[in-house]
């Protein structure tokens, strides 16, 4: 326990400084477009789901893109909608968009591999100021997914059928839908390395934890600095033990701290997406605590994959990976 303390004391020391750069770094990197001059919503007046801030457009192999509103029933009969094909939507973190690859990268991989509903969740202009509003704009981002999920349900969509995956804070959004949903249980919530500042001490039903969905599984790749530690899932995995990415730059070499950030905690994406691909891409061994996983030192076989696939087994689990794509160690 003495090295996870102090791993949590660097971290949470860390963060600070941190944020500063992440917040100024990761939307530099990523911006393709010019800056967006939104006034400045009101991000804590949790009763307004009626205006254009969130939007759900979906992406199928047979019709173009297509916004999905919620009470819709045109909307959603106009889009190709298959209530035969499983259900994927996937919710983006902080100061990006459903046009960076943490949406891109998984929406190609699914139309790739098989006949999907891939619904991008697009929360941009409620995480595009600084991170503590962006915190703000999860919750109320998390109230609308989940109107948008009653809905959806209502229309003959069976809730544990759907598949939440969520990176960063857009983790978080899919935990608060999932829990207040009170028809049923999602059926699983993927949890791309889920944003630690701002989450540590609150409460469960405004972060995402193990009551949010019948399965909820985890990838932590960046426990150094921006994700939680701590087992948050049925499962959690920590390829190459999670505190950060092997190809990634160092977070000390200070030319680099922003390419660092996004590369480590951008992997958690990259890896789910390529076992989309390749279900069976990240065999993992079992571990009996955070610390064993930490330190790689779990030996013990499994027949559990981490990303895609669902031959779950509740409990800890270790990867190895390589440093660069594809990042499967099998099979290359
Ligand atoms: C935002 O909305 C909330 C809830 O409706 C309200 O209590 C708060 O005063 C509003 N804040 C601003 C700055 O308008
Ligand atoms: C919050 O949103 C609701 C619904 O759009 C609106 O009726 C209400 O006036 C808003 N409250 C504030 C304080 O902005
Ligand atoms: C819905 O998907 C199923 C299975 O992928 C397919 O057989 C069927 O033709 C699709 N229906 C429509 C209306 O596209």
């Amino acid at each position: 326990m003495c090295a996870l303390a102090t791993l949590t004391g660097l971290a949470l020391a860390a963060t600070s400084v941190i944020l500063l750069v992440f917040a100024t770094t990761n939307g530099n990197l990523n911006k393709k477009e010019p800056p967006r001059t939104n006034q400045k919503k009101n991000l804590t007046n949790l009763s307004d789901t009626t205006d254009d801030n969130v939007q759900f457009i979906l992406f199928t192999r047979q019709h173009p893109p297509h916004r999905i509103k919620i009470n819709d029933m045109i909307s959603l009969k106009k889009s190709g909608f298959n209530t035969s094909n499983p259900t994927k939507i996937i919710i983006h973190g902080f100061q990006s968009s459903i046009k960076e690859d943490v949406f891109v990268a998984n929406k190609n991989a699914y139309m790739e591999s098989g006949d999907y509903n891939v619904i991008g969740m697009d929360w941009s202009s409620l995480c595009e100021f600084e991170y503590l509003s962006a915190v703000g704009g999860a919750r109320r981002a998390g109230k609308i997914l989940a109107e948008f999920l009653n809905w959806l349900s209502g229309t003959g969509v069976a809730l544990n059928e759907l598949h939440l995956v969520g990176h960063s804070l857009g983790a978080h959004v899919a935990g608060i839908a999932g829990h207040q949903i009170k028809t049923g249980l999602i059926g699983r919530i993927t949890g791309l390395d889920p944003a630690a500042p701002g989450f540590r001490e609150v409460d469960p039903e405004l972060k995402l934890d193990v009551k949010d969905a019948k399965l909820v599984d985890i990838i932590h790749t960046y426990i150094r600095v921006l994700s939680i530690a701590q087992p948050m899932g049925h499962i959690d995995f920590y390829p190459n033990g999670g505190r950060w990415q092997p190809g990634c730059p160092d977070i000390y070499d200070i030319w680099q701290v922003g390419e660092s950030l996004v590369c480590n905690h951008a992997r958690a994406y990259y890896f789910f997406a390529e076992s989309i691909r390749n279900k069976h891409a990240f065999k993992s061994k079992r571990c009996n605590s955070v610390e064993e996983a930490l330190y790689g030192r779990c030996h013990e076989e499994t027949e559990v994959y981490m990303g895609q696939a669902e031959t779950y087994k509740s409990g800890l689990y270790y990867i190895r990976t390589r440093a660069q794509p594809p990042y499967s160690l099998s099979n290359n």
